[in-house]
């Protein structure tokens, strides 16, 4: 059997696009650049994204299109080493860990759309959170999120994966600009954007490595690095394109979405006079259903906004899936239905106990997320830079116009040493501290 592959180069950007833009965006960026100083740490945010993310998010594309594999099948096959091989499986792992807490997240996400068109929140948006995060009713809606997800992935990469998200991303895009114009009409929204935009110096000095690792993992987590669908989705592409073009595309268009997520998230908060809200990732829910509940079109705004929130998270979940699918399909000839519901069966189990437990889903959510992106990125990085050498500098320059040609070497001695350096000395210290 032919292995698949994208119809279109804009279909592949825009399925990358689409595992990018995600929950990782509206409810996780909001949720830290609230509790690292704002503007403060959006700056942080965006340095890393240039000087890690773009490089790293080249590294995984040129690994995945000189294999035409699935990460572990990619780490075996240009390395023949057995340790390496044995490296590729974490990222099965990695993508179990993923998706068990997202589906959950996506789950909430499904019921506050219901809830915002029928108005259950309105009374006690924070008694409704409670009520709902954890427990039978919480493994439901992730078992719901769950079964769009395969049905989808299920389509395969062509009939599935590429014509969703040509659909979603313009809808998400849409809506979204719809909604800061909105969020940025209400009294008060000023000083919303203020603490969104502009930063406070003395703070980043003084605590600048707090926010350092806090925006390290935000910037993997929300490009969707290290844990292997950028190398998936790099294996399915065909032709000879500029891998630098599309990588810079893919985090301009992230950055673009991020950002105006907070132009939509912080003006609603402050002009409520919510504040910047309290930490924790259900507070996020709690204030902004509040702020539906209190301000005029509340129901429509709320639906559209978890409406937004539901497509982008659906559009991630995908290629959180498709990871361990092609992983059986590329190493083993199993059919995609089969691989498919495999990991449904999975996921069902492993979802289940995150939606039950709240402890476990914190630990999975932070700790052990932050863990496996920024081990399986480095291993990405390394592998490019040591195993391949010159087979990445060939691939990087397939297809790149002259002055990316021209940043090929640069790039490769990034890769191989200046950003795992970084990535570590950053992830221990904010475990350190
Ligand atoms: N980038 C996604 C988001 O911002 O929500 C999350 C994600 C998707 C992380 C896929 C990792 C991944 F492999
Ligand atoms: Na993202």
């Amino acid at each position: 059997m032919t292995r698949e592959s994208w119809q279109t180069r804009i279909g592949f950007i825009l399925a990358a696009v689409g595992s990018a833009v995600g929950l990782g965006n509206l409810w996780r960026f909001p949720w830290m650049t609230s509790e690292n100083g704002g503007a403060a740490f959006l700056l942080v945010y965006l340095g890393i994204v240039l000087a890690v993310g773009v490089p790293g998010l080249l590294a995984e594309f040129v690994i995945g299109r000189r294999s035409r594999r699935n990460p572990v099948g990619a780490l075996s096959d240009l390395s023949d080493s057995k340790g390496w091989t044995a490296f590729g499986h974490v990222f099965v792992v990695t993508a179990v860990v993923l998706l068990s807490f997202y589906s959950v997240v996506g789950g909430w996400i499904l019921r506050y759309v219901a809830a915002s068109a029928t108005g259950a929140y309105f009374a006690d948006p924070g008694a409704y959170f409670a009520g709902i995060d954890y427990g039978i009713e919480a493994v439901a809606f992730h078992l719901a999120f769950l079964g769009a997800t395969a049905a989808i992935v299920l389509r395969g990469v062509r009939r599935g994966i590429e014509s969703a998200t040509k659909l979603m991303m313009p809808a998400i895009l849409v809506l979204l600009v719809g909604l800061a114009a909105w969020g940025l009409s209400l009294d008060g929204a000023g000083a919303g954007v203020d603490f969104f935009l502009t930063p406070d110096f003395g703070y980043l000095r003084a605590n600048f490595l707090d926010i350092l690792p806090a925006a390290a993992g935000q910037a993997l987590f929300t490009l969707s690095l290290g844990a292997g669908t950028m190398v998936t989705y790099a294996s399915y592409l065909g032709e000879d394109r500029s891998l630098v073009a599309d990588g810079t595309a893919i985090a301009t268009l992230n950055t673009v979405v991020g950002v105006l997520a907070g132009v939509v998230v912080f003006p609603i908060l402050f002009a409520l006079g919510a504040g910047a809200g309290a930490g924790g990732p259900g507070a996020l829910f709690v204030s902004l259903a509040g702020a539906f509940a209190a301000l005029p079109y509340g129901q429509v705004v709320g639906v559209a906004f978890f409406g937004v929130v539901a497509l982008a998270a659906l559009s991630s979940s995908i290629s959180m899936l498709e990871i361990p699918v092609s992983f059986l399909v590329d190493e083993y000839g199993v059919s995609r239905p089969t691989a498919t519901a495999s990991f449904v069966g999975v996921f069902a189990v492993t979802g289940s106990v995150c939606a039950l437990y709240p402890n476990v889903f914190s630990f999975v959510a932070g700790t052990l997320v932050d863990l496996l992106l920024t081990g399986g990125l480095v291993g990405f990085l390394l592998f490019a830079g040591w195993v391949m050498g010159r087979g990445a500098l060939d691939e990087y320059r397939r297809g790149a116009g002259g002055l990316a040609r021209s940043l090929a070497t640069p790039w490769l001695y990034a890769v191989g040493v200046v950003i795992p350096v970084f990535l570590v000395f950053t992830f221990v210290s904010g475990v350190a501290a």
